[in-house]
């Protein structure tokens, strides 16, 4: 699903103006953090881990993970 959605918006630039709110505390990974992956070429919830580690070391974060990729391409 999320690959869909990231190829189908990779050709434009997501822009956050908002506060960013950390995601992963491990890695101290935030929102903003996520979309610049997302805008540098990640193309689905796998590379977002490999790029930002995210949701790699204790695992809590994955279901904010998912829903802040969601929530970055609705926009
Ligand atoms: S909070 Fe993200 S891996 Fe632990």
């Amino acid at each position: 699903m999320f690959t869909k959605l990231v190829s189908k918006y990779k050709k434009s630039k997501i822009v956050n103006y908002k506060k960013p709110k950390k995601i992963c505390s491990c890695y101290n990974i935030s929102n903003h953090d996520i979309m610049d992956a997302i805008n540098n070429g990640c193309r689905g919830i796998k590379d977002i881990r490999k790029t930002t580690k995210a949701g790699t070391a204790c695992g809590k974060c994955n279901a904010s993970l998912e829903y802040e990729v969601y929530k970055a391409l609705k926009k």
